[in-house]
């Protein structure tokens, strides 16, 4: 098939390279020419494993392009997905300006029968919205096509993004019209081998299936936030009572993993928009404001224990920082828990040294430019030399086992914040670490 992308974001580009891969034809668009011209040659602005080496290649095959103007997808195809960002909007709600100006454009330019795919996250009706621009635009140029606008969201995990588009647990397509669905599911069977995984639903229903999809993911991680707070205060162990918990299959494991809370582009942002839909809509939800709420609060726990054990004023403290993205694999700084954590630390007079595999240039850029109280090194021993102690935010697989006989040598105060449970407890104690964790040990 032949499909045009709107949108370079992450998103976008996982989506048009993987259908590429699979010998669709597909035109990239974005309006901005400095990524465009550095995606034509196969260089992507993220770190995302395995995707410049599926764009690189789709490029060659020439089954890839990258273009800003939009004519050049729209008039050599049949689909066009919308994926452009939805920023966090002041009031909590999504912005819609991308998508409405993507929707405008398409209603400019269309010159044949289209299915538009909204694949950004959207608010409930924003379909229906889409549809309405796109239909005044054509009629200012007196010209009518058939357009069908269909809900399709993604469910993609950043850090695996490719595997999950190449092997989904679901495609979820909200559209009523039968000759849509049933394009669509052309267009993903190659992935879908399994046919059960298609969902097929109405467009609303496909639009909130991704905001209570991602706001599920989030109750389950502050619930488990709150039950850590809890352990500390009766001295059980959070990851004893994760372990009892998840053994029920109607629990199940995942997504109860305790820490310094979410963060990212999706949680934080799908949470505060689906607050805002419901109050909107004459609802206040009870239970996403507690898992809002929670989640800030998490942010600074491990702050909370450095005070308890150092005191509020930290001048002439220096820590080490495992860590900057907001989860591994990434990276991505947006709404970071390592932000909350240093600024925090800096703030009470402390001085921070830091290490993270990927998120460093994104971390002095966007969030520390010329903040003489943080450093950051190349490596994750250099960090701990001399320093009142290690913290441990993002749990990359090397920091899982790292070579503690050199640290305990290196390291000023044989101290370690783990704010991810990574560690074990008896053993470091048994090296003579002093060793916190969230949700035990007070
Ligand atoms: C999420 C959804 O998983 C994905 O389906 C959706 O399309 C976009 O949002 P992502 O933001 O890439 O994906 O990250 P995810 O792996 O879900 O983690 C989100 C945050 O939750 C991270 O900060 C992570 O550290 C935290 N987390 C995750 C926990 O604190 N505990 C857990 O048990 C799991």
């Amino acid at each position: 098939m032949k499909i045009t992308i709107v949108g370079t974001g992450y998103v976008g580009l996982v989506t048009g390279a993987c259908f590429s891969e699979m010998g669709n034809t597909v035109y990239c668009i974005d309006i901005d020419d400095g990524k465009v011209e550095d995606l034509k040659n196969g260089k992507i602005p993220i770190f995302e494993p395995g995707l410049e080496e599926l764009v690189s290649k789709n490029i060659e095959s020439g089954n890839l392009f990258f273009s800003t103007e939009l004519s050049i997808g729209l008039n050599n195809s049949n689909i066009c997905f919308i994926a452009v960002g939805t920023p966090m909007g002041e009031d909590g709600s999504a912005d819609m300006q991308y998508v409405l100006e993507a929707a405008r454009e398409i209603g400019q330019l269309i010159s044949h029968d289209l299915i538009v795919v909204n694949k950004s996250t959207v608010p409930v009706g924003t379909a229906d919205m889409v549809k309405e621009v796109i239909k005044s635009e054509m009629a200012v140029r007196s010209v009518e096509f058939k357009v069908e606008v269909v809900s399709n969201p993604e469910f993609l995990k950043e850090g695996a993004a490719v595997s999950d588009f190449m092997r989904p647990d679901r495609v979820v397509i909200g559209s009523d019209d039968e000759d849509v669905i049933e394009t669509m599911k052309e267009l993903y069977s190659p992935f879908t081998i399994n046919h059960e995984r298609f969902i097929t639903m109405d467009v609303r229903s496909a639009e909130m299936t991704k905001y209570a999809s991602n706001a599920m993911l989030a109750t389950r991680i502050s619930f488990m936030n709150e039950m850590a707070n809890i352990c500390e205060r009766v001295g059980a162990d959070v990851n004893f009572v994760r372990e009892g918990i998840g053994s029920d299959r109607r629990i199940g494991y995942s997504f109860l993993y305790p820490g310094c809370g979410y963060g990212g582009s999706c949680f934080p942002k799908d949470v505060k928009a689906l607050i805002k839909t419901a109050q909107d809509n004459g609802y206040e939800s009870t239970i996403l404001k507690g898992v809002e709420s929670v989640n800030e609060k998490q942010k600074f726990s491990i702050v909370t224990k450095i005070i308890k054990r150092f005191g509020e004023d930290l001048q002439g403290k220096t820590f080490a920082l495992w860590g900057l993205a907001f989860k591994p694999e990434t990276d991505d700084m947006r709404e970071a828990a390592s932000v909350v954590i240093i600024k925090s630390l800096i703030e009470l007079g402390a001085k921070i040294k830091s290490y993270d595999p990927k998120a460093m240039d994104a971390a002095k850029e966007y969030y520390f430019a010329d903040n003489p109280n943080i450093s950051f090194y190349n490596n994750k021993y250099d960090v701990v030399e001399d320093v009142d102690a290690l913290i441990l935010v993002t749990e990359w697989k090397e920091f899982r086992s790292p070579d503690f006989d050199k640290i305990k040598e290196m390291i000023g105060k044989r101290i370690i914040f783990d704010g991810r449970n990574q560690y074990n407890k008896n053993i470091l104690e048994k090296m003579g670490f002093e060793y916190y964790q969230i949700g035990n040990y007070g």
